[in-house]
C-alpha cells in the first residue's frame, strides 16, 4: 500500500490502472469506513481511499480543528485492503482561495443542511475535486450519511460524471449505535445515551410498517423522547427515499433520518423502510 500526498504523484500512480474503485474519508477511520473499502474492492481492479479533513465542509463554530487527525493508525487499518492512500494537505487541494464550487440540489438545504449552511456545497465541492484528481470508474459512500449520499448522487447524475456511485450499508456498534468518528467526543454516559437516536427511528420503523401513517405524529414522539433524556433535536423526519423531499401517502421507499446534540456532541442517523404495496395510508 502506497501513501500518497501530491496529485501529481498520485496521478502518475494510477496511469496505467485499467480500473480504479475510491473511498473518500476524512479519516479517523472505524470499521464501517473499513467495509467500504473492502466493498470497493468489487468496483476495480486498483482501490484508492483518500485521508482529507475538508476545511470547506465544515462550519466557523463546527468542529474542523477538533475533528480527529490519526493518519498513522488509518493507514494501518488500511494496510492490505487499499492499494493506495491518497492524504493531501489542506494546501494541495486548496493552493488558492476556493470561488468555484458545485451548487447541491434544493434538498440540500433541508435536514442537516438547515443546521449546517454550506456543508453539502462544501462536500460535493471537494468530492468533485476528488474525483478529478483520482478519476475512479466507482466511488463508495456510506448510507449513514444519506442526505450526502442523495447529494452525490445527484452531482454524479446531473454533471455527467463518468463514476458509478455505490452504497454502502451503515456498520453499527453491537448495540445498535451507528459507528462514527464523532462517537469518540462522547462521555461514557453520553455513550449509553446515544442508542437512544437508533430505537427511536427503529420504533418509527416499526409503526409505519404496522400502519401509522400520521408521520408528523411519529416525528413528534421521537423527538419528545429524545428532548425527555437531554437530547437537544435538530430534526426527525419521515421522507421518500428517491427524493429525499417529505413522505406523502403512496410512496413506498421511505427514510427516517434524525440528527441531535448530546452534549457537544452532534450525532446523525437513518433507518430505511419499505412499505408494504397496496396499504393505504
Ligand atoms: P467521513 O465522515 O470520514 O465518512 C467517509 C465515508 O464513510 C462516508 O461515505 C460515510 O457515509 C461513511 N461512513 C461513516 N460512518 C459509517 C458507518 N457507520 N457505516 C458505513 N459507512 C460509514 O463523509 C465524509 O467523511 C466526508 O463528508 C467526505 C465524503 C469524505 C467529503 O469530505
Amino acid at each position: 500500500m502506497q501513501i500518497i500526498s501530491t496529485t501529481p504523484e498520485l496521478r502518475d500512480r494510477l496511469k496505467s490502472e485499467p480500473s480504479v474503485a475510491f473511498v473518500p474519508t476524512m479519516g479517523n477511520l472505524h470499521e464501517g469506513h473499513v467495509a467500504l473499502v473492502r466493498q470497493a474492492r468489487e468496483h476495480g481492479r486498483c482501490v484508492v481511499a483518500s485521508i482529507f479533513v475538508n476545511p470547506i465542509q465544515f462550519g466557523p463554530s463546527e468542529d474542523f480543528n477538533q475533528y480527529p487527525r490519526t493518519l498513522e493508525a488509518d493507514c494501518a487499518k488500511l494496510e492490505g485492503l487499499a492499494d493506495v492512500v491518497f492524504a493531501p494537505m489542506v494546501d494541495e487541494l486548496y493552493p488558492e482561495s476556493q470561488q468555484v464550487f458545485v451548487e447541491p440540489p434544493p434538498v440540500a438545504a433541508e435536514l442537516c443542511g438547515a443546521f449546517r449552511p454550506g456543508h453539502f456545497r462544501g462536500v460535493a465541492t471537494v468530492v468533485l475535486k476528488l474525483f478529478n484528481i483520482v478519476q475512479p470508474q466507482a466511488a463508495v459512500f456510506g448510507k449513514k450519511d444519506y442526505q450526502q449520499l442523495h447529494v452525490i448522487r445527484a452531482m454524479a447524475r446531473q454533471l455527467n460524471l463518468p463514476v458509478e456511485i455505490v452504497a454502502g450499508e451503515t456498520l453499527r456498534a453491537a448495540d445498535g449505535l451507528a459507528l462514527s468518528s464523532r462517537n469518540g467526543y462522547l462521555s461514557g454516559e453520553e455513550r449509553a445515551e446515544a442508542i437512544r437516536l437508533y430505537r427511536n427511528l427503529v420504533r418509527m420503523k416499526e409503526s409505519i410498517v404496522a400502519g401509522g401513517g400520521d408521520y408528523a405524529a411519529l416525528e413528534h414522539a421521537a423527538a419528545a423522547d429524545l428532548e425527555a433524556h437531554g437530547w437537544r433535536v435538530d430534526y426527525v423526519s419521515v421522507r421518500a427515499v428517491e427524493s429525499l423531499l417529505p413522505a406523502k401517502a403512496g410512496d413506498a421507499g421511505l427514510v427516517v433520518l434524525a440528527a441531535g446534540w448530546l452534549g457537544h456532541t452532534r450525532l446523525i442517523d437513518n433507518v430505511e423502510v419499505c412499505v408494504s404495496s397496496g396499504r393505504s395510508l
